[in-house]
């Protein structure tokens, strides 16, 4: 564990472009031909992350994290100068993680020798497979060969690097996950993320899914691969820390850690979300989403935040349960108790534990097991009732 958990404060930053669009991915990204004007963009988070830090001053920030959309596709001038604004009105923590998302397609040993001259000390890299017709399938843009040339580049740039693959994918085997898996574990110094692949309402991947030309793994398969995941990279020393995701111990993503240990976070930029603690209540903030819109409210206000809605002590209470539990560290019975006024029902508790889906630990903490993981979901439901 790294700091303290009281005190971690993290910048989320979004860059909300990419050079094409994949047919799985519903996040905030939007395709431009015309040149990205990245001055303008660098004002507009400079004057956001200004009013941001006014409503929190005095926070020590633990980990920035620059997300996308594709941020390797910004300037490593533009990446510096969004990093200055936040040392000018925030303090900085000596050891902060500064973690920027990279898309394999825009890695070159030059812009990531700019970006750790600007501050950065971790990348994420959205590699998605290991094999050139999987990438196709997927819609990416780059080859197997480009993805593992990247994260040598990513080697050899950071001491901390990580990268991300999804799995359960059309007529994807056990067998043939673990083969990848292995060779991914060889490629990684210390953290994987793994994703199983979603449907995502509104994607390509949604309407080719509900015409039957897009078969996904049925239930028990993607049970298998999930199993497959926890074996092999537990058996190579990168268990998970997270549902989907894995790393060596020490080596967890401080910023990630943020959100789910129900911490406290600023939002900047198009389409991002915060958790902020102002005059004692916890305030969950959502900024505009379309980039141009962002830009021309952050111009007229100062801030492009659209949603801010102060939450309840039920509301912050399931959020702590649904955001912790999917930690293996779990999460504190009594802060649970402490955010919502109630403690957590003993006869479900005991039933979950029965089912060997939850454990509490000798420090009274409560987990959800191995055997839990996979239907995560309801046994969240199930202890916030
Ligand atoms: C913002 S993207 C990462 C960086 C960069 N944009 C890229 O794609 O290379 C975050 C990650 O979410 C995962 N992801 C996105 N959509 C997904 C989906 N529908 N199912 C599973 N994983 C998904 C991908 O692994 C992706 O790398
Ligand atoms: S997966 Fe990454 S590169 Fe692809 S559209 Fe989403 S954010 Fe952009």
């Amino acid at each position: 564990m790294t700091g303290s958990e009281r005190e971690a404060f993290g910048v989320y930053v979004h860059w909300p472009f990419c050079l094409s669009k994949c047919p799985y991915c519903d996040f905030n990204s939007h395709v431009r031909h015309a040149a990205i004007d990245e001055d303008r963009f660098v004002r507009a988070f400079a004057r956001e992350i200004e009013t941001t830090a006014a409503r929190a001053p005095g926070r020590e920030v633990t980990s920035i994290f620059l997300g996308g959309g594709t941020p390797s596709l910004m300037q490593p001038a533009t990446v510096g100068a969004v990093l200055d604004a936040i040392g000018q009105h925030w303090r900085v923590a000596s050891d902060v993680e500064v973690t920027l998302e990279a898309n394999p397609t825009s890695v070159e040993a030059t812009r990531f020798a700019g970006y750790r001259a600007a501050g950065v000390n971790r990348v994420s890299l959205g590699v998605q497979a290991l094999n050139d017709s999987s990438l196709k399938e997927l819609g990416r843009l780059h080859s197997a060969r480009e993805a593992l040339d990247a994260v040598a580049i990513a080697r050899r740039s950071f001491d901390r690097y990580s990268f991300d693959l999804i799995y359960a994918r059309p007529d994807q085997t056990p067998a043939m996950w673990a083969d990848e898996l292995k060779l991914a574990i060889e490629e990684a110094a210390e953290h994987l993320s793994l994703y199983q692949l979603t449907i995502e309402e509104g994607t390509p991947f949604f309407g080719l899914h509900a015409a039957g030309k897009l078969k996904t793994p049925d239930e028990a398969m993607a049970r298998a691969l999930y199993d497959v995941t926890q074996e092999v990279c537990s058996a190579h020393g990168l268990p998970a820390y997270e549902i989907s995701n894995h790393a060596r111990q020490g080596a967890e993503c401080r910023h990630n850690l943020v959100y789910w240990r129900g911490q406290e976070y600023a939002g900047i930029g198009p389409g991002a979300h915060g958790r902020l603690d102002v005059g004692g209540a916890r305030h969950a903030t959502a900024t505009e989403k379309r980039p141009e819109a962002w830009l021309m409210r952050v111009e007229a206000n100062g801030h492009g935040v659209v949603i801010d809605d102060v939450l309840n002590r039920d509301e912050r209470a399931d959020e702590f349960l649904l955001m912790g539990l999917r930690l293996k560290e779990g999460i504190d019975p009594e802060r649970y108790a402490a955010l919502s006024g109630r403690v957590i029902d003993p006869r479900r508790i005991a039933v979950l534990r029965e089912e060997g889906a939850i454990a509490v630990d000798a420090d009274g903490r409560l987990r959800v097991t191995q055997a839990g993981f996979p239907v995560l979901d309801a046994v969240v439901a199930d202890l916030a009732a």
